[in-house]
């Protein structure tokens, strides 16, 4: 089948429903593209909250400086003025839209203090933020006439002289594989996170709008900068709250000290997480920690307070470990989470590539920089997805209809559908090899936390390259079990693979390319920052089918604030 829309969103999380309901909103017909119910993306785990200068004494100004220092200067300074400037009207409008942001004694929005910000400037709800913020805007599109394609798995995007128009998807439900065509495509598929094992990320983050962006050509950033949160539980490697720290809670090293003391004298725990998640690995490496980790403490708030303000990471850590939060305090560890870097875009959400848009956490504008700041992600994916959906809207109605005569196009347009269809059949069709999807996969993600986590340097990033090209040799052989068309995510689990693998060489290639250590990037081999010479972005290309990508670099875009030493 092939179906049209003027504006297709792949991804349905907040970025993609955001830039859905504003896309709506400028007139376009709209698609929304989803491998899983909207509701279940994993904007849906984001629990901390979202910033905004919006209190008195406290500026957009002072909240764009907390993110630039917090990027270690590596943010476009322009973009993040654009974010800040305008996060404040995005957070009323989303509390006029239902959501039941937390109210002080006075009735008004009350803020939460978060990590690496000079100012309590965090709105939320609870520890279920992502989650409240979600189901709103889900009930917005649907009221919006937005069309949802809910377990619609993307394959590939389809690009037309050189323009993006459109996707291929398999609808999970009959198994079927369509073209739904479109004159602009916005990537909001999330990050990467799934590349590591473990990761705070749902087990559907596995970077298929990155990969697909890459293969269609546009160019991606950043991608060396992988965010370690510094507190995921024990094992599992749930996320267990920056608020907890907001709210006041202790980081402690196996002799019960609050080493915090030691790395950042002035924010302790509430300094920028890659300072956080440094500092827990050299206690733990250096023997003060306990089994891999160090402790989080929130005893001292009591009951009451945890009940109230982090009921769910208290369930967490009961349900998963055993631990009460009220009366012991409970092991963490830094832990893969985010990704910085993605596919780069202005600041209207626009790819280098004629017609794709992407937003969130899989695009790079870039306003993270070397490391973003706790409750910055949910801001990017409201005022990018807004932005993007605007601008696609808009740009729609100016693009050119695709070249030829209509027979020839649509003749061309069927021709690539068949192809792709037959791509993924052969996938399906492979013989039993015994090479699993799962496998390959948990070698993939215990691999890059081992060379590539928090500390890197040349021999491990090298090794790591090396692992990955075994890893994709082997992909090549993996054969899915399910030979059924009906929800089979054996073939979609094998897809999924394909993306992730592409998305770790691009990370691994621009980690090899940096040579210096800045904000996530820490090289033990270049340990200082060198802003004389790394002061820019690298950008990696796709170089048609050779292993090695091209690598280029973009100037930072610098405002208003000169680089400096950062202190917390
Ligand atoms: O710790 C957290 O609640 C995470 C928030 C974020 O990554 O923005």
């Amino acid at each position: 089948m092939i179906l049209d829309h003027d504006v297709l969103v792949m991804g349905a999380g907040l970025a993609g429903m955001r830039a859905a309901l504003e896309a709506a909103r400028h007139g376009a017909s709209v698609g929304i593209v989803s491998k899983v119910h909207p509701i279940r993306s994993h904007s849906n785990a984001a629990q901390g909250g979202i910033n905004a200068a919006i209190g008195e004494g406290d500026s957009w100004q002072t909240h764009a400086f907390d993110t630039i220092k917090g990027s270690d200067y590596l943010a476009d300074q322009d973009a993040v003025e654009v974010m800040c400037s305008e996060a404040p009207s995005d957070i009323i409008e989303l509390e006029h839209m239902g959501v039941i942001f937390f109210r002080d004694d006075a009735g008004k929005l009350g803020t939460r203090a978060f990590g690496g910000a000079s100012k309590a400037r965090t709105y939320f709800v609870g520890d279920i933020t992502g989650q409240a913020l979600l189901n709103t805007l889900y009930d917005q599109i649907l009221k919006a006439g937005v069309k949802v394609y809910e377990e619609w798995f993307t394959t590939s995007l389809y690009v037309v002289d050189g323009a993006c128009r459109g996707m291929t998807a398999i609808d999970m439900l009959t198994g079927e594989l369509h073209l739904l065509r479109a004159k602009a495509l916005i990537v909001a598929a999330g990050g990467c996170g799934r590349v590591y094992e473990p990761s705070t990320n749902a087990l559907i983050c596995t970077g298929d709008g990155i990969a697909l962006a890459y293969r269609a050509g546009a160019p991606l950033m950043d991608m060396e900068m992988v965010q370690y949160h510094p507190t995921t539980l024990k094992g599992s490697g749930f996320l267990m709250t920056e608020a907890a720290r907001g709210e006041g809670a202790y980081l402690l090293n196996s002799e019960g000290d609050r080493f915090m003391k030691k790395y950042a004298p002035n924010m302790m725990e509430l300094a920028s997480r890659d300072v956080v998640s440094r500092s827990e690995s050299v206690e733990i490496a250096e023997g003060r920690g306990t089994d891999g980790c160090v402790f989080l403490d929130v005893r001292h708030l009591g009951r009451d307070a945890i009940m109230h303000k982090l009921p769910q990471i208290h369930e967490i850590a009961l349900d998963f470990i055993g631990i009460d939060m009220v009366t012991q305090p409970v092991p963490v560890r830094p832990g893969m989470h985010y990704i910085m870097g993605g596919i780069k875009t202005d600041v209207n959400g626009a790819s280098p590539l004629p017609g794709l848009y992407a937003a969130g956490e899989c695009a790079c504008v870039s306003v993270h920089g070397g490391n973003r700041l706790g409750a910055n992600s949910l801001l990017d994916t409201l005022v990018f997805g807004r932005r993007s959906g605007a601008h696609a809207a808009d740009w729609t109605r100016a693009a050119a209809a695709a070249s030829g005569p209509a027979q020839a196009r649509e003749t061309a347009d069927e021709a690539f559908l068949t192809a792709e269809q037959q791509r993924v059949q052969a996938l399906l069709d492979r013989p039993y090899t015994g090479q699993t999807h799962a496998r390959l996969r948990l070698e993939l993600g215990t691999m890059m936390d081992e060379k590539v986590g928090v500390y890197r340097d040349e021999a491990g990033l090298a090794s790591a390259l090396e692992k990955l090209h075994e890893l994709r040799r082997l992909y090549e052989s993996v054969s899915v079990g399910d030979k059924g068309r009906l929800f089979n995510q054996a073939l979609t689990f094998a897809l999924e693979l394909g993306y992730l693998i592409d998305c770790a060489e691009t990370i691994v290639h621009s980690a090899l390319t940096r040579k210096e250590s800045r904000g996530a990037q820490s090289r033990t081999d270049f340990p200082a920052r060198n802003d004389t010479e790394w002061l820019k972005h690298v950008v990696v290309s796709r170089n048609g089918a050779a292993p090695k990508p091209t690598i280029g670099f973009s100037p930072v875009t610098i405002t208003q604030w000169a680089p400096q030493e950062r202190k917390y």
